[in-house]
């Protein structure tokens, strides 16, 4: 059934377990999630990033709340880190019902600008918004310590941030990076202590999830974190299977190997759905139309 993010991550956060955020780029990993989370009767999001929207468009985005639509658990489908209106205005007009205004390119009032803006133009709408101040990176090599510190989170700066734009999530930047971590994860737990101590309500997100080792993710979660947001570690399934025999031998097809790069996703997102939580937590969530009347706060 398509949810409303909103819901999705509420209940998650009462019940101290975090939702998977899964960013797909057409049908099979689009099946894969799906897939996924009715074998594990788990919540689960669909994510586009502003790359697959603009390669898939607005068919892509109706396969997912098709999708979404016919599961049989809750599903919703949400614009990921998008640093442009017009893709906003879009998912949201296609029925996404989150979106990530991303800013955090930006200076500091300038990322307060604009995540205002596309803030209050969400809300209308009865949807939700997740931001980002600090700047997740692709990979922290070559840093030093006080350069790494700089592009994480500051926490007074974050309760600020939060209260000024009226943002509903927040994506923290602790020592997550997206992609892959070329040494050993380092997450700051006091910071992120100290985030939650000033943001009050605020649903928080840790990105880069690939490669959190299990006591991480748990530590996060027990310190407020309710959506996790997952690639890296998906697509590298799907690129192994279509380097292999199953896709590459001479008397390979093309729906057998579909299928073999979808049961190769669908493990890694199972593993990821145990991992934060989710499994088996279909029943805490609401009915559709209590969903609505969740998303429809906002209303204006
Ligand atoms: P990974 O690619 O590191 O899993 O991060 C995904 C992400 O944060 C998408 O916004």
């Amino acid at each position: 059934m398509l949810a409303s993010t909103l819901e999705l991550l509420e209940t998650a956060q009462r019940n101290i377990y975090a939702i998977g955020a899964f960013n797909v780029y057409n049908l099979e990993g689009v099946r894969a999630v799906i897939g996924a989370a009715e074998a594990n009767r788990s919540p689960a999001m669909l994510q586009l990033h502003p790359s697959a929207l603009k390669y898939g468009g607005s068919p892509l985005v109706l396969l997912c709340l098709e999708s979404a639509r016919t599961a049989s658990v809750p599903v919703s489908v949400h614009l990921d880190h998008s640093t442009s209106a017009s893709a906003i205005e879009f998912a949201l007009a296609a029925g996404m019902s989150s979106i990530m205004a991303d800013g955090s390119h930006l200076p500091y009032e300038e990322n307060l600008a604009f995540t205002r803006e596309m803030t209050q133009f969400a809300h209308a709408q009865g949807a939700i918004v997740e931001a980002e101040i600090g700047r997740i990176s692709g990979t922290e090599d070559g840093l030093s310590v006080s350069e790494k510190e700089a592009k994480m989170t500051d926490p007074t700066q974050a309760g600020e941030f939060v209260r000024q734009t009226q943002v509903d999530s927040l994506a923290v930047t602790i020592g997550n990076v997206h992609g892959e971590y070329r040494s050993e994860p380092r997450l700051d737990f006091d910071r992120l202590i100290r985030i939650r101590e000033r943001v009050g309500h605020v649903l928080l997100v840790l990105h880069g999830a690939s490669g959190l080792p299990a006591p991480m993710i748990s530590k996060s979660i027990e310190l407020g974190v309710c959506k996790f947001n997952v690639n890296t570690e998906v697509r590298q399934a799907y690129m192994t299977t279509i380097g292999s025999e199953a896709c590459t031998a001479p008397k390979a097809d093309l729906l057998p190997c579909m299928e073999e790069s979808i049961a190769a996703m669908q493990d890694v997102i199972t593993e990821k759905m145990k991992l934060f939580g989710s499994a088996n937590k279909e029943h805490l969530h609401e009915t559709p139309y209590a969903t609505m009347l969740a998303a429809q706060r906002y209303r204006k």
